[in-house]
């Protein structure tokens, strides 16, 4: 008896303390949103900024039923009947915030350069390597560098929430993403550059300047942050968008591409001028410029062409800048190494690289004892 009575004691309290960290976890989970992870100490944030918690919990946006009655309806692939009946859809909740991020309102001046990197949950490889290397936050140059990933979800059932689970570690450990509960897509790069523009009107208003890019290139923010520091009368209170301009192109009308465009989704031939979504760099005021603008702009689901459409709008033109090259580094000679850190070194962004690559070429270009014999034109 005495025997059985110890035995339900033991289970008890294992049973008890089972709960107790089921308890522990659901908290920590609901915490995460808020989780204020100050890293620097000359960065410290004092005050929390106050959350406005109803974007966690936006209600389902509802499909469009007269999409189906476009001309030719039927005919359009999955994916773009998709974009079809939720292109008005703006509004998902949010899984992952960084309400603290920037300090609040106030203090998000003194972020200088904000890179806001678009990855896909599991791209964890590139995240890692990126937060070792040109992503890393830092002071440079005196002025701060911040990091954010934005996403959305992947997958449905178990392995959705697996992905959602490991933003969620990573999350606690670096405090640098957002994310949205909306199918991660190439339909929807748009949707989170909108979702994106909106979180920071609300939470990071007069960030200076800021990097918008993919998670496969290599940045030489150092550069950047030096061209930017020497652009004479702009501190982020003006017009600036640079990078690598297309001019002169309209939407692709063959179904194989992967940036095709039917009639449907949009009639007009022709694009405004724009940059390659790769990566490109703008200022804090030309970023709320764009949201604006946005408001009003029907969705198109090619994000950079998008953007190019939101400065045609509000009469702005985004410009060239040769240190971006998202079409890759063009080398004149097949004899040459195409990963000569010399090249490297004086770009601002080069599409695309591998993590092995990036972590290499970081550490070769910081190296003090690197001899290049090129200038930095560009500067
Ligand atoms: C919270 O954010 C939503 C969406 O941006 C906005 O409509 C609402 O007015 C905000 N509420 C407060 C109290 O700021
Ligand atoms: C369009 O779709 C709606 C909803 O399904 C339907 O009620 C309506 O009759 C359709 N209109 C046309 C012109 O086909
Ligand atoms: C639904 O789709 C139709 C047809 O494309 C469009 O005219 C209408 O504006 C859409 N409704 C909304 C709410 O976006
Ligand atoms: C975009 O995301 C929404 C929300 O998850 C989803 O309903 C829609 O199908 C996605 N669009 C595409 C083109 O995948
Ligand atoms: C964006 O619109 C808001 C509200 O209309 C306005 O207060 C703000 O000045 C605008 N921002 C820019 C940069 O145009």
């Amino acid at each position: 008896m005495r025997k059985i009575r110890a035995r339900f004691f033991l289970l008890a309290g294992a049973l008890g303390l089972l709960v107790l960290h089921l308890c522990k976890d659901f908290i920590d989970h609901k915490n995460i949103h808020f989780n204020i992870n100050v890293r620097d100490d000359d960065f410290q944030i004092k005050q929390p900024t106050t959350k406005n918690t109803s974007v966690y919990s936006w209600p389902r946006c509802l499909r469009n039923m007269s999409a189906a009655n476009i001309t030719g309806f039927s005919s359009l692939s999955g994916d773009v009947q998709d974009f079809l009946n939720y292109r008005h859809c703006r509004h998902f909740p949010m899984l992952l915030d960084l309400p603290d991020k920037c300090g609040g309102v106030d203090k998000s001046a003194e972020i200088f350069l904000l890179l806001v990197i678009k990855s896909s949950p599991v791209n964890y490889d590139r995240r890692e390597v990126l937060r070792k290397t040109w992503a890393k936050e830092r002071l440079h140059n005196g002025v701060w560098i911040r990091r954010i990933f934005i996403s959305g979800t992947m997958d449905t059932g178990f392995e959705k929430k697996r992905l959602n689970k490991l933003l969620e570690l990573e999350q606690r450990e670096y405090n640098d993403i957002l994310q949205w509960d909306f199918k991660e897509q190439f339909y929807n790069l748009t949707l989170k550059q909108i979702l994106f523009l909106e979180w920071m009107e609300r939470n990071c208003p007069n960030a200076r300047f800021l990097l918008n890019g993919d998670d496969d290139v290599f940045a030489n923010t150092n550069n950047m942050v030096e061209y930017l520091q020497g652009l004479k009368d702009n501190d982020g209170g003006k017009h600036l968008f640079t990078g690598h301009l297309i001019q002169n192109v309209g939407p692709i009308r063959s179904s194989l591409s992967k940036y095709f465009i039917p009639v449907q989704v949009q009639e007009s031939d022709s694009y405004p001028p724009y940059c390659g979504g790769g990566g490109f760099l703008l200022s804090g005021y030309t970023a709320l410029v764009i949201f604006n603008m946005s408001q009003s702009i029907t969705i198109l689901p090619i994000d950079d062409v998008y953007m190019g459409m939101c400065l045609a709008k509000a009469g702005l033109s985004p410009s060239s800048h040769m240190g971006v090259k998202t079409a890759g580094l063009h080398i004149p000679s097949s004899t040459l190494d195409e990963y000569d850190p010399c090249y490297y070194k004086e770009v601002l962004l080069v599409h695309r690289f591998l993590p092995a690559q990036l972590y290499l070429m970081w550490h070769r270009i910081l190296d003090s004892n690197l001899k290049c014999g090129l200038s930095k034109k560009w500067l």
